[in-house]
């Protein structure tokens, strides 16, 4: 566990099925706090040597940052081995492929574990969590072009209701989104407090007891998702996945190394079935090799440690 109360989800499992060897180089695209990326070069390390070249990105520069200082504390290597270069980027993951062909990187493992960090979800000032009062904002990347005020404010009732029901799987997104229309009419939604209370107030009182679950907790997880264009985004990783595989097969080199080993974390059964789609194109053209066509999720242990990784879903794809 590093800073924020942070738990690296599926880790021991990130570790074993990417398992990475000596003189690699690593390109993690959700750097975060850093904690997958020290646990696979420590594993490196563990394995005879240090990996190469670790590469971390993330579009929040206050993790790249966190990322960046864990990785460079890592024990140096005994002699002869230097340590490996870290390279630090700050972008959306989309773009790295590029960024990394541009630098002429070749990566043998990619992570991405997508999706919010603790360190987000834990400051108000973020406006990410309906428990915690703060702007309405939501970006990931402070420099993003849309805030969930933005969203709420200005959307149409009917692209709200497709954002509710669409990313937050939210049966209830009509009653609430009427809620929301009426309740800007008046003036505008710009707290996390404020978007709560509105959708509170538009809900039965037993609600919670009913379900288990805030009545805020599918709105506030639609309204993350859009405003980070978070199925894009991996939309964008993936292709680019799919065209490295391809020129791979063609035998042009690419970012991605021969043999290179790729894990996505997803949260969400849209951001899943993306992936799953993906990586059986690439294994049905073969391009690439999937470990067993099958998905990794956290055990009882880890599930009772840590809730967020109740939904973690991670699939593992070689390139031929
Ligand atoms: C779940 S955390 C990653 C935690 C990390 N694996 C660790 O062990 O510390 C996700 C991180 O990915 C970043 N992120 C999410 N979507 C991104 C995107 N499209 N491009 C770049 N970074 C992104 C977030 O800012 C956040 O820091």
């Amino acid at each position: 566990m590093s800073d924020f109360g942070h738990i690296p989800v599926l880790c021991p499992h990130v570790v074993r099925l990417l398992a990475p060897r000596p003189g690699q180089t690593l390109a993690d695209c959700t750097a975060g706090l850093g904690g997958h990326a020290v646990a696979l070069a420590q594993a490196a390390l563990a394995a005879g040597g240090p990996l190469a070249h670790i590469v971390l990105n993330d579009f929040d520069p206050a993790n790249l940052a966190r990322a960046t200082a864990a990785a460079q504390a890592l024990p140096s290597p005994a002699s002869p081995s230097s340590p490996p270069a870290i390279t630090p980027i700050r972008g959306n993951f989309a773009a790295l492929p590029q960024e990394l062909a541009s630098l002429a990187i070749r990566a043998d493992i990619v992570l991405a574990d997508i999706g919010f960090a603790s360190s987000q979800m834990d400051d108000a000032s973020r406006g990410m969590s309906f428990m915690r009062d703060g702007p309405l904002d939501m970006r990931m990347d402070p420099a993003g072009p849309i805030t969930a005020a933005d969203l709420v404010n200005r959307s149409s009732e009917q692209e709200l209701f497709r954002i509710l029901r669409e990313f937050g799987e939210e049966r209830d997104a009509g009653r609430i989104v009427r809620a929301i229309v009426k309740a800007r009419a008046a003036a505008p939604i710009t707290t996390t407090a404020a978007l709560a209370e509105v959708i509170r107030q538009a809900m039965p009182p037993s609600f919670k007891q009913i379900t288990g679950i805030d009545p805020s907790t599918r709105t506030f997880q639609a309204l993350r998702i859009a405003v980070n264009d978070e199925l894009g985004n991996l939309d964008g990783l993936l292709d680019a996945i799919a065209d490295a595989a391809r020129a791979a097969g063609r035998g042009s080199p690419t970012w991605l190394a021969p043999g290179a080993r790729i894990a996505i974390i997803s949260f969400h059964s849209l951001e899943d079935r993306a992936v799953k789609r993906a990586f059986a194109a690439l294994v049905a053209a073969g391009l690439g090799t999937d470990s067993r066509g099958s998905i990794t999720e956290a055990d009882d242990a880890e599930r009772h440690a840590n809730p967020r990784s109740r939904s973690a879903k991670m699939r593992v794809l070689t390139i031929n």
